[in-house]
């Protein structure tokens, strides 16, 4: 019987073990390379002879650079193409473009307005699809962060991760490992911008220990990890009534303060300096957003290679 298709859509979906191990061989790869040339391939370059299509509904620094820069580390390459450019920004069907494309790459990474898409692509693809952010996720996100955390800080199991803000996808990609991997998660968010309830209740389900509450100080109190996002995504219509509902949220230093001395901060980025993060932490000592954009790249080899079933 042949191997079901490996997509990567969404955390929740997968085995705490593959995460584990994607994560390991991505400390691994980036441990190989380091002082090479970024366009060197990789000794082993898994991904030699094979391409990836990558489709793009909203705007991307770094999704679009690091993945393509990926693929050319692990020996392969990749067509890039916004979806408006496309037939499917005509309406043909999603179900239509992955059965084409299913055809002519080896995997397709596709961020979308509505997660909907994402699926019914996996659905009707071939070969592996990955998410790389919808309204409800971003996985490959959460996985580079993981790394980030594991560098500086060793094993996330047992940690506390506190997440203050929007409860957005960024957040609901952190809940979905949550179980998988053995950190608990502290959430404070408005009632308005709530983290999704269905992602809270299957946490609840798995036993991931997820808390959520309406007070940043009671969330980051204690935290090895102090973690925000904007607070308007993209696709987000209510910018106003956003900031107004987020303003209590803002990260300072004063809010760092009562995380662990040796607490760090991420924030996937773009960020929007005096809104939900200050000056002062994000470009302060405690600040690992550039290992964290970087990360991007070696934690996205490492979901490729899974992808392609080389780990
Ligand atoms: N963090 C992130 O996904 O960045 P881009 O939107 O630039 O891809
Ligand atoms: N939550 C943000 C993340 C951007 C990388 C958004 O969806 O716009």
């Amino acid at each position: 019987m042949s191997q079901p298709i490996r997509h990567f859509l969404d955390l929740w979906k997968l085995e705490g073990s593959d995460l584990r191990a994607i994560l390991e061989d991505a400390k691994a790869r980036k441990a190989a390379r380091a002082g090479w040339p970024k366009g060197k391939p990789d000794a082993d370059a898994v991904a030699d002879g094979r391409t990836l299509a990558m489709i793009f509904e909203k705007n991307s620094t770094r999704t679009r650079f690091s993945f393509d820069a990926a693929m050319r580390q692990l020996g392969g390459s990749v067509i890039i193409s916004n979806a408006v450019d496309m037939q499917l920004g005509r309406g043909e069907p999603i179900e239509d473009t992955a059965r084409v494309l299913s055809r002519m790459v080896d995997a397709v990474m596709i961020r979308s307005n509505n997660h909907q898409d994402v699926e019914r692509l996996a659905m009707s693809s071939s070969v592996p699809v990955i998410n790389g952010l919808s309204d409800k996720s971003h996985p490959c996100q959460i996985m580079a962060d993981l790394l980030t955390i594991e560098e500086h800080r060793g094993p996330v199991a047992g940690k506390t991760l506190a997440y203050v803000g929007d409860g957005n996808n960024v957040c609901a990609s952190f809940i979905h490992a949550a179980a998988k991997l053995g950190y608990r998660l502290n959430i404070a968010a408005p009632a308005v911008y709530h983290p999704d309830l269905v992602d809270l209740a299957r946490a609840q389900a798995e036993q991931a220990q997820v808390r959520t509450t309406h007070d940043p100080r009671e969330a980051v109190e204690g935290a090895d990890v102090v973690i925000t996002d904007t607070w308007v995504s993209m696709g987000d219509t209510d910018h106003d009534e956003r900031l107004d509902a987020l303003e209590p949220f803002q990260i300072d230093e004063e809010l760092m303060d009562l995380a662990r001395p040796d607490a760090v901060f991420l924030h996937c980025l773009p960020a929007h300096r005096g809104e939900e993060v200050t000056d002062e932490v994000i470009d302060g000592p405690k600040s690992l957003i550039w290992d964290e954009a970087e990360n991007r790249l070696h934690a996205q080899k490492s979901i490729l290679a899974w992808c392609f079933g080389a780990i």
